[in-house]
């Protein structure tokens, strides 16, 4: 008997995680699978929906499970999936000549299937290429739109619908509506899949995976922990549950404080709070390298752990691990199956793999969203103040405190990158140099560890965004670029050397502090999903270190923009971070994810 649930196969398109939201907020369980997940898997599910794909299905087969057309479950294609579905089930698949990207009206011809119940005429969303040329046998017309006469398509017997438009995307109007005929209709699922709900189960197998056990967990103070703290002592007794905050040295102007307050006001279980930065520190002295950074820390975080169950005088069977792991994190999605290689995440590092192998580790927000954690927190009563707290990474300010050697390599080769890229920026009215440091980024699902160009000119989000584009997607040597916010005119750039030291820890600790007080009294805390702000080891026009203002807008970190911040309230902070001694320079990170990631390393 399948599950009441509807996989989305993750061809790797930008929505396939939008997809299985927009399912599960019709009330519906879905989940992210790789295409190619073997058939027992993708038969526990009612029904499976392929997702868009950046790849071109003319010129290149993307691995998938073909039997995923036998297995007698309606599915559901979307842009890359329609024609994937056409081509496998014996259509033709045709390139039109003309791209058709952004809104378009649509043309209902039958309303039935997944259109069932939608008006003529509506609009959709699409952005593709290539197209269905001809329909599969048994299938039937549902739509069409001017440049594409096959925009839906469907086999009612079987249950196999296929789009060319996205109706997973707001722009398209009637999309839930189709979402919904798919999952309720086609595939009989029922609407079961509520936080309330959730809670339940999640206490539920708490109880069962922990028994008898303690559980040991690291409360960071972010909302992920927290619900997690939250579940555990709803779940379990007040003597099973051992919170643990560890001051890594780590973290935000008075971070630690703020969240023992917090949470002891919320009086779940007994904080227990370890000053363990000087460990952290000493432990990262003279680490230049990002993935090293991340390993030592991960480590760190384990042994202190381990330390404090032998101080409580417990044997190993005796004890968990709890954490506060979300979906996004856990799956084997075409991205994230290479996310390890991108960033060793702290709560994945070897050790931690280990226990979770052996059955010592619970992770009760696994199969969650961020915005569904938040959802849940509210639910379990916890206040604003904890609930929509900006995300803020387990290794903390480490990974936005760049370091070097001082050895600078600006290579003959790079010189002339730089070149080719100043008449590509030329062309948008900004001048541009790359800078001599390097930060992490993610192209074509891969990591990339390369230079961040600076642009110099005037401020115009639209035109920076466009550069930004333009440069990533011309010179692989360049994964990021940024903008000088002040000073305007940057005369000279020097690689300096410098590690991480508690001095340049705070410095940034009191930057980020102006960033973040400013963005509150502009009211703008809740639009910016994230704010890191990165110190990197260069001497602006003979002063200080230089300042990376990098907001972003997401919706689960997979991918992001950079927010658009109003011109005034970006001045305001350059000015009060300016006047801090050490700081000559503040720049603005304008690229989106990908093709750089949200933090720097
Ligand atoms: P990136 O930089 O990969 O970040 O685009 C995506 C999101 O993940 C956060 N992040 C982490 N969170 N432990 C965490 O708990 C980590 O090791 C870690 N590394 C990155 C990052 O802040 C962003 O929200």
């Amino acid at each position: 008997m399948p599950e009441n649930k509807i996989i989305v196969l993750d061809f790797g398109g930008q929505y396939a995680h939008l997809i299985a939201r927009r399912v599960r907020q019709l009330g519906v369980y879905s989940e992210i699978a790789l295409p190619d997940a073997r058939s027992e898997k993708i038969r526990s599910a009612r029904g499976i929906i392929l997702s868009g794909s950046p790849h071109s299905i003319t010129d290149k087969n993307l691995k998938f499970n073909p039997e995923i057309f036998k297995l007698g479950i309606p599915v559901l294609g979307i842009c890359y999936g329609h024609q994937l579905m056409a081509k496998e089930l014996g259509g033709k698949i045709g390139r039109s000549g003309t791209r058709e990207f952004g809104k378009t009206d649509l043309k209902v011809e039958r309303d039935e299937g997944i259109l069932l119940g939608t008006p003529e005429k509506q609009v959709v969303w699409m952005s593709h290429y290539d197209q269905v040329m001809e329909m599969p046998p048994g299938f039937e017309l549902l739509a069409t739109t001017k440049k594409c006469r096959i925009a839906a398509m469907g086999d009612h017997r079987k249950k196999y619908y296929g789009v060319q438009f996205h109706p997973e995307v707001a722009h398209t109007e009637f999309g839930m509506e189709m979402i919904a005929n798919f999952v309720f209709d086609a595939c009989k699922c029922k609407k079961n899949w509520s936080m309330q709900n959730y809670l339940d189960r999640a206490i539920e197998k708490t109880r069962k995976k922990v028994g008898e056990r303690k559980v040991l967990l690291l409360a960071s103070g972010g909302v992920d922990s927290t619900v997690t703290l939250a579940i555990l002592s709803k779940a379990l007794s007040k003597e099973q549950v051992f919170a643990l905050h560890v001051d890594t040295g780590l973290m935000r102007k008075n971070e630690t404080a703020i969240i023992k307050n917090a949470l002891s006001k919320l009086g779940l279980v007994e904080l227990k709070v370890i000053d363990a930065s000087k460990e952290f520190l000493s432990a990262l002295k003279g680490i230049t390298e990002p993935e090293k950074k991340r390993k030592i820390i991960g480590r760190l975080f384990v042994n202190i752990s381990e330390r404090e169950i032998k101080n409580a005088r417990l044997e190993e069977n005796q004890w968990m691990l709890a954490q506060g792991t979300i979906y996004p994190d856990t799956i084997e999605t075409a991205r994230t199956k290479h996310s390890n290689k991108i960033k060793t995440h702290h709560n994945r590092v070897e050790q931690i793999v280990k226990m979770i192998e052996l059955g010592n580790v619970i992770e009760p927000l696994e199969q969650l969203y961020k915005d569904e954690v938040r959802e849940l927190g509210k639910k379990l009563g916890l206040p604003d103040e904890l609930v929509w707290r900006h995300p803020f990474p387990g290794p903390g300010l480490a990974i936005r405190v760049l370091c070097s050697d001082g050895r600078k390599e600006k290579s003959k080769a790079l010189a002339e990158i730089e070149e080719k890229a100043s008449l590509k920026a030329k062309e948008f009215g900004f001048s541009l140099r790359v800078l001599p440091v390097k930060s992490v980024g993610v192209q074509a699902d891969l990591r990339t560890y390369a230079h961040p160009a600076l642009i110099e000119g005037k401020l115009d989000w639209e035109k920076l965004e466009r550069a930004s584009t333009a440069i990533t997607n011309e010179f692989n040597e360049i994964n990021r670029v940024v903008f000088a916010v002040k000073p305007r005119k940057i005369s000279s750039v020097k690689l300096k050397k410098a590690t991480l030291t508690g001095k340049r820890l705070n410095l940034l600790r009191e930057t980020d502090a102006i960033a973040h007080d400013e963005i509150i009294k502009a009211d703008l805390y809740r639009s910016i999903w994230q704010f890191p702000v990165v110190l990197l080891p260069l001497n602006v026009n003979g002063k200080g270190e230089a300042v990376v203002l990098r907001p972003i807008e997401s919706r689960e970190a997979m991918t992001a923009e950079f927010f658009k911040l109003e011109e005034k309230v970006l001045n305001r902070i350059a000015e009060r971070i300016l006047k801090l001694n050490g700081i000559g320079a503040v720049f603005f990170d304008v690229t989106n994810k990908p093709p750089a990631t949200i933090e720097w390393e």
